[in-house]
């Protein structure tokens, strides 16, 4: 599908994030100078920067097969049982969300990692008795917007911990570009640029700017994506200069209108705007820090003096 032939395959395609880059290549090639499967890496940091594709990358860089579940996809012991044992040498076991397992899982889950075994209770009362099985090494990769949740037995077996961070301008306008040239469509600089601008740092939302632009360019245009035609198409999708969105106006303007700027607890920001609270800390709030438009303190959320810019209002009455 189109979906998958964005993706990068390799780590030379995969854009940005060079650090982790550069990490990873280290690693890969001195495991599979020693024979070994890679060590579990923890892959932790906002939605849709590249957490999965990372997990195809190293799985292919590592000539290994990937299998993918998530977190809360596996209930019982029983689900992750099913799944390892069909792994094969060094094969790639990439778990999502998996701050969200339960306790009992990860149970079963810290002798896998540490020494490929796997513990299992079967039958029930007394004639009940637990049983190990032997498991191919394998290459557990966690992903998670929220490293803080995972407990800290489960956090230290990870051997590489690996944080995605926000990309930048010109990493998102190559991936813009790159994008283009897979769909066959023209794009000019300055377009590709708008959209990266656009972004919130974010690939995933790149690539769907990019798909809607696409989309008002082939119905309003000659199918060209110039500077002009993604300028009136981003316009009508009502993303602003920032890249801010209908909710992030409303959970910012709700912060300056109904609560004076903050300090306010999130709970209460969330329930005055309808959202959830968990939406607003994993999805929102923390590109919103990053631009500096929010900050976090003991007492609740500001909306900062950028805030306040970006919308035009004078500034927060100080309390000093
Ligand atoms: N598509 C989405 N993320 C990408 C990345 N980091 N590099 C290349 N293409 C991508």
């Amino acid at each position: 599908s189109f979906e998958q032939s964005l993706r990068p395959q390799t780590l030379k395609q995969y854009i940005g994030q060079e650090t982790v880059k550069d990490n990873l290549s280290i690693f890969i090639q001195a495991a599979k100078g020693r024979n070994e499967s890679l060590d579990h890496v923890l892959l932790y940091g906002p939605p849709g920067l590249g957490k999965t594709t990372l997990a195809t990358v190293i799985a292919n860089e590592m000539d290994v097969n990937v299998k993918m579940t998530s977190g809360p996809a596996i209930e019982r012991p029983g689900d992750l049982a099913a799944v390892v044992s069909s792994l094969e040498p060094g094969d790639v076991l990439f778990i999502d969300e998996i701050h969200r397992l339960n306790r009992s899982i990860e149970e079963v889950l810290y002798p896998a990692m540490e020494d490929f075994c796997l513990d299992i209770v079967v039958g029930k009362g007394p004639s009940a008795k637990s049983i190990r099985l032997d498991l191919p090494p394998f290459t557990l990769i966690g992903a998670t917007t929220r490293a803080g949740s995972l407990s800290a037995p489960l956090r230290d077996r990870f051997g590489v911990p690996l944080r995605l961070e926000y990309y930048g301008e010109k990493p998102l306008k190559e991936i813009v570009t790159r994008s283009a040239n897979l769909f066959d469509v023209v794009i000019d600089e300055g377009a590709a640029m708008e959209i990266a601008k656009r972004s919130r740092g974010t690939p995933r939302i790149a690539n769907r700017l990019l798909r809607r632009v696409r989309d008002y360019a082939q119905v309003r245009g000659n199918g060209s994506i110039t500077s002009e035609i993604a300028n009136e198409a981003l316009e009508m999708l009502q993303v602003d200069s920032h890249g801010l969105d209908h909710i992030d106006h409303k959970l910012l303007l709700g912060m300056i209108e109904r609560f004076r700027g903050g300090p306010v607890g999130i709970d209460t920001i969330a329930a005055s705007i309808g959202e959830e609270s968990i939406t607003i800390e994993d999805v929102y709030e923390p590109y919103l820090l990053q631009i500096g438009f929010l900050q976090r303190t003991p007492r609740g959320r500001i909306a900062t003096q950028l805030a306040y810019d970006h919308f035009g209002f004078p500034a927060p009455e100080t309390v000093n």
